[in-house]
């Protein structure tokens, strides 16, 4: 049987969840590498030691800073850039369900867009409880949970803080749900249609993995800027932050956390994609068992 088949909207969103748990660690530690404004030497902790040194100061526990904004955020954008994905597709496929590249493209672009919007309010309160523990007690937040963080920057800042940096966060959306989505896609069709391989755990761990060191690699410019956009508390755009890294920090500021953001991007490729296939299995399961002649 072809492709052309239909999900529950939020399949995409529960797995990418799921993936959270396991990477919001790599995120806390990416965060705080990114918000490093001094030029990189070589003498610079590396991930590891940053981690180490986190742990050491803090507790494991410190790895954890944020996850309510990170699986708000998630539940947020993730759910919509996948729903939003699979709608447009099943109106862009042809009848053996295929998407050529033009059209996965806009698929991936619109998702992410909106996916951006609807999750960058999570997304400024995570950065910043991931953050908070590299300031000056004085300078702290000290947000409870992504909640708390609401009513606190609403309060405190007004409801556009809530929007701040989306620019960023919209040019992000697209660069990683197109380098991700439609890498995995097509190099799934590739491996498939032209390597020959099957569709099983081989070929989804290939694509995954693949799909992740595209998308970190296109995406860490505007992860940093986004990053330092949604931390600070003057109201600084994404262009004056971008000359001023340029200016101040060179060309390798714009990579600053990306052995963190693979570590997490990695792993959260794999498991949202693994995660997703089986739900996928699951529910193909269910419902040739259920409701024969209706798929
Ligand atoms: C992050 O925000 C804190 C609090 O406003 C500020 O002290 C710090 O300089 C900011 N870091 C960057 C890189 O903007
Ligand atoms: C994209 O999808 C539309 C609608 O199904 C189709 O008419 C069009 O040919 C597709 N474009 C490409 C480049 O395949």
């Amino acid at each position: 049987m072809p492709d052309a088949k239909t999900y529950p909207f939020w399949f995409g969103g529960v797995a990418t969840c799921f993936a959270t748990l396991c990477t919001h660690p790599f995120d806390v530690v990416k965060v705080q590498l990114q918000t490093n404004e001094a030029k990189l030497r070589r003498s610079d902790p590396g991930a590891f030691k940053t981690m180490s040194n986190l742990v050491k100061r803090n507790g494991w526990l410190c790895l954890y800073d944020g996850l309510s904004g990170s699986v708000f955020r998630q539940a947020t954008y993730s759910t919509t850039r996948f729903a939003l994905y699979d709608i447009i597709k099943g109106q862009l496929a042809d009848k053996d369900g295929r998407l050529s590249i033009l059209n996965a493209s806009l698929a991936s672009i619109v998702s992410g867009v909106v996916g951006g919007i609807v999750g960058n309010p999570a997304d400024v309160v995570m950065i910043r409880m991931a953050n908070d523990r590299k300031l000056p007690l004085a300078e702290q937040r000290q947000y409870r949970h992504v909640f708390d963080g609401f009513t606190r920057i609403i309060k405190d800042e007004g409801v556009r803080c809530l929007f701040r940096g989306i620019n960023p966060n919209m040019v992000r959306a697209i660069a990683v749900t197109s380098s991700q989505l439609a890498s995995y896609d097509q190099i799934k069709e590739i491996l498939i249609f032209h390597v020959g391989w099957s569709d099983d755990f081989r070929t989804h761990l290939t694509c995954s993995l693949l799909a992740g060191l595209v998308a970190t690699t296109v995406c860490s410019p505007v992860d940093v800027i986004k990053t330092r956009v949604m931390n600070s508390s003057r109201r600084m755009g994404a262009i004056g932050t971008l000359t001023s890294m340029l200016k101040n920090e060179g060309i390798r500021g714009f990579f600053k956390g990306w052995l963190p953001s693979y570590m997490r991007l990695g792993p959260h490729t794999l498991v949202t994609f693994l995660t997703l296939e089986r739900l996928r299995q699951w529910y193909d399961g269910h419902r040739r068992v259920g409701t024969p002649g209706t798929a």
